[in-house]
């Protein structure tokens, strides 16, 4: 049931504001609180160091998860690769709690370190979206992401509620700690769900972008720093995925170690700026690679903008800007894969869910 749309990606991006506001009715009851189920609390609460496991799309949405976690909850958070886990096991603190990121719960990677966790008896949450998973029957408790089915085999809507879920449970663990906010989390998720549905509204805008930045490219950078970082490596996730093209996400300070030797003229790099404290570095990294004759693409956000940047996203709590700058990411890459005529929904060689290690 694509309807009007021509793929299910195009639908599934669509449909993300809608999601977020899904998911703020979930989790609230009548008294405007947020609400988490009690044993998932006390899980949250007994931890002292969260481990979350999970692969590609869902990994890197455990990078923001983590900043989100522990920046609001103040409980440390190690973000591991589900493949990796088994060979490079963390020491593992007295009490940890892991967490497993899957929109189908069926990744057999990250089922591989669940079977093993539980079996040295370590408490587990499956955040995903498809209750009676494997992932979600096998571990202790599940958090729901709420999104409805996704069947593009690149994963968008998914991101964006494995994120406002995470960032829901941090606020819980919070609250129940004790902590103050100074800011009303389902109120800023609010915010971000309409500003999603002002990017979605510019379909032609990224389109035209896509066409100018990617056409007759074989590969292309996206470079980031702080939480823009773990944006750009989903968003090179996104393009190499659906349109072939060889893409990578650095960090902008790592440019100077090796990457920066790769631009040439006409090289698209895109750049994403959301962070005040950073926005001053990332800009001198577009003039560095700009400087080389890369194409920069810049993404920012009001207040730190500069009127060459070529998107400039309506403010967000800075916490939750990953929720509207990978919004663009998406498009482009849709729009990129579109172009060069892809087969968007079922890109080559690879599968909804890899339910084999
Ligand atoms: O179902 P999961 O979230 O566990 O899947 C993990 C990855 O296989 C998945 O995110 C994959 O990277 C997507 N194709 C990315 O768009």
């Amino acid at each position: 049931e694509k309807g009007t749309y021509d793929h299910f990606m195009l639908k599934e991006i669509d449909e993300q504001p809608f999601v977020i506001r899904k998911i703020i009715q979930e989790y609230q009851d009548e008294q405007d609180n947020i609400k988490v189920d009690g044993n998932i609390r006390a899980a949250m609460l007994d931890a002292d160091r969260i481990y979350i496991i999970a692969a590609g799309t869902s990994y890197n949405a455990g990078l923001v998860g983590k900043q989100v976690i522990e920046n609001i909850a103040g409980t440390p958070v190690e973000v591991h690769i589900a493949s990796e886990f088994s060979y490079n096991m963390p020491l593992l603190s007295k009490k940890p709690l892991f967490i497993f990121i899957s929109q189908s719960g069926e990744t057999a990677d990250s089922r591989a370190v669940l079977v093993k966790t539980k079996s040295l008896g370590h408490p587990s949450i499956t955040v995903t979206n498809v209750p009676g998973s494997t992932l979600s029957r096998e571990a202790d408790y599940t958090l729901h992401l709420y999104a409805g089915p996704e069947i593009a085999v690149a994963s968008t809507k998914a991101y964006t509620a494995q994120i406002a879920v995470l960032t829901i449970l941090a606020v819980d663990t919070a609250t129940e700690k004790g902590i103050k906010l100074n800011f009303d989390p389902l109120q800023e998720l609010g915010i971000v769900a309409s500003v999603m549905e002002s990017l979605t509204d510019q379909k032609e805008r990224f389109a035209k972008l896509a066409k100018e930045f990617f056409t007759g490219m074989r590969n292309a950078f996206f470079i980031g720093r702080s939480t823009d970082y773990f944006v750009v490596q989903e968003a090179s996730l996104k393009l190499k995925e659906i349109s072939y093209i060889q893409a990578e996400g650095f960090a902008g300070g790592e440019l100077k170690h090796g990457t920066i030797a790769l631009i040439e003229d006409g090289t698209p790099v895109i750049a994403i700026s959301t962070q005040e404290n950073v926005n001053y570095s990332i800009r001198g990294n577009v003039q560095e690679v700009s400087a080389r004759g890369a194409n920069t693409c810049v993404v920012s956000m009001e207040g730190l903008e500069q009127e060459s940047d070529n998107i400039v996203l309506p403010r967000v709590h800075p916490l939750l800007t990953p929720l509207v700058s990978v919004v663009p990411m998406q498009l482009l890459a849709y729009y990129a894969a579109l172009h060069r005529d892809c087969d968007v929904d079922k890109p080559r060689n690879l599968a909804k869910s890899v339910t084999v290690e």
